[in-house]
């Protein structure tokens, strides 16, 4: 196999349209030769959401500029790449496919392998392009629709320790973040109000904090939230409404946070004790400092991927396809794409089911 691996990936799961060459290092890290994205925000705003078939209609129009731009980019021709990684799932059907095709497409004109990734493991192997970390790592995936901590044993080896039985951490920012009046995706809005105001002004609900393990729940804060949304005198309680949400947040976080990585140290001996923090939700600079502080209270080293690397790219598809590659993981031009994929397949599915604890 060849020294440094480069490789295209491609990323159009839900509303970013994204391509990215990587290159790996001869120190196991990745160098990002390009790195573009394309963000569909003005697109769906007005419907205060991601709609699906725009999505997919703006995936269409954009999907071959922002490839030839990310390749154009990179200085490398299409001969030098040794792969093509495209997102497979979970996600949206009808972006997916749109990333998808154009990758298989691609792979089989330049008879290149082709990788078909789960953008889950993207963000889950994402601080690997940046930081030399062992597994198995402590996972803790924050993002818009996932919330969960998972043990990292090795490319394609999950262990789920935990999850959301409800929303997800980013779906629970923005909500909130639009009964404050804030257009979508409000979660980077949310932490800039929150500088503006007073954390201890509202007392919000800390659902299971004690019971469920390392599960988290966020669906009773949601209504603790929209009761409280309704008799706001101000605008300054509507930036201590974001301040006291986040930091609940950032309580319940650090308490089961806490939890997991006792789950995680007892189910194997010789730890690294990397705790790992990805997806868009890591972008938030206080949940940062308070997952840092956790990390620093039981001895473990917290890894966080740049700002640029939480949020959905094709850089971390890009890489996910090397990891997989390196270990003979390639894929069929017959692989279809998947609304549902979880890391761990052994973990039963939770979201709204009820949990039995
Ligand atoms: O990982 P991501 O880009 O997409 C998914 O795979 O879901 O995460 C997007 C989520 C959105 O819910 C967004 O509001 C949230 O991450 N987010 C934040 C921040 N930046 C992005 N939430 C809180 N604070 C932030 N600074
Ligand atoms: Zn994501």
């Amino acid at each position: 196999m060849k020294e440094k691996l480069i490789f295209l990936g491609i990323e159009t799961s839900c509303d970013e349209t994204a391509a990215s060459v990587v290159r790996e290092k001869a120190d196991g890290t990745g160098e990002i030769l390009s790195n573009i994205v394309s963000s569909q925000i003005d697109e769906h705003k007005e419907f205060g959401g991601v709609v699906p078939e725009l999505a997919a209609r703006a995936h269409i129009e954009k999907i071959e500029i922002i490839i030839k731009k990310a390749v154009k980019e990179s200085g490398i021709n299409l001969s030098n790449l040794d792969g093509i990684a495209a997102t497979a799932g979970p996600g949206l059907i009808v972006c997916l496919t749109v990333g998808l095709n154009i990758g298989k497409a691609i792979a089989g004109s330049l008879n290149k392998p082709f990788l078909a990734i789960n953008h889950l493991e993207g963000h889950a192997l994402s601080p690997k392009i940046s930081n030399k970390i062992k597994f198995p790592y402590l996972l803790l995936l924050i993002s818009g629709g996932h919330t969960q901590f998972l043990e990292v044993n090795g490319v394609n080896n999950y262990k789920r320790l935990g999850t959301t039985i409800d929303d997800a951490l980013g779906e629970a920012f923005d909500k909130t973040a639009k009964l404050l009046g804030i257009e979508f995706p409000g979660g980077p809005k949310i932490e800039q109000w929150a500088k503006k105001g007073d954390e201890n002004y509202f007392k919000l609900p800390k659902p299971i904090l004690k019971i469920g393990g390392c599960n988290l729940s966020f669906a009773g804060l949601k209504t603790a939230v929209l009761k409280t949304s309704k008799i706001l005198k101000n605008e300054k309680e509507k930036y201590n409404l974001a301040a006291s949400f986040q930091k609940t947040i950032n309580e319940i976080l650090y308490e089961k946070t806490k939890v997991a990585m006792k789950v995680f140290l007892k189910n194997k001996e010789n730890k690294n004790k990397f705790f790992v923090i990805a997806g868009g939700v890591a972008s938030n600079l206080s949940i940062r400092n308070n997952l840092t502080e956790v990390a620093k209270e039981k001895n473990f080293t917290p890894i966080f991927p740049p700002i640029n690397l939480c949020s959905d790219n094709a850089a971390m598809i890009a890489w996910a396809g090397i990891e997989r590659y390196k270990i003979n993981l390639i894929d069929d031009l017959k692989f279809s794409s998947k609304a549902r994929w979880p890391l761990d397949s052994s973990a039963p599915f939770m979201k709204g089911a009820g949990l039995k604890f």
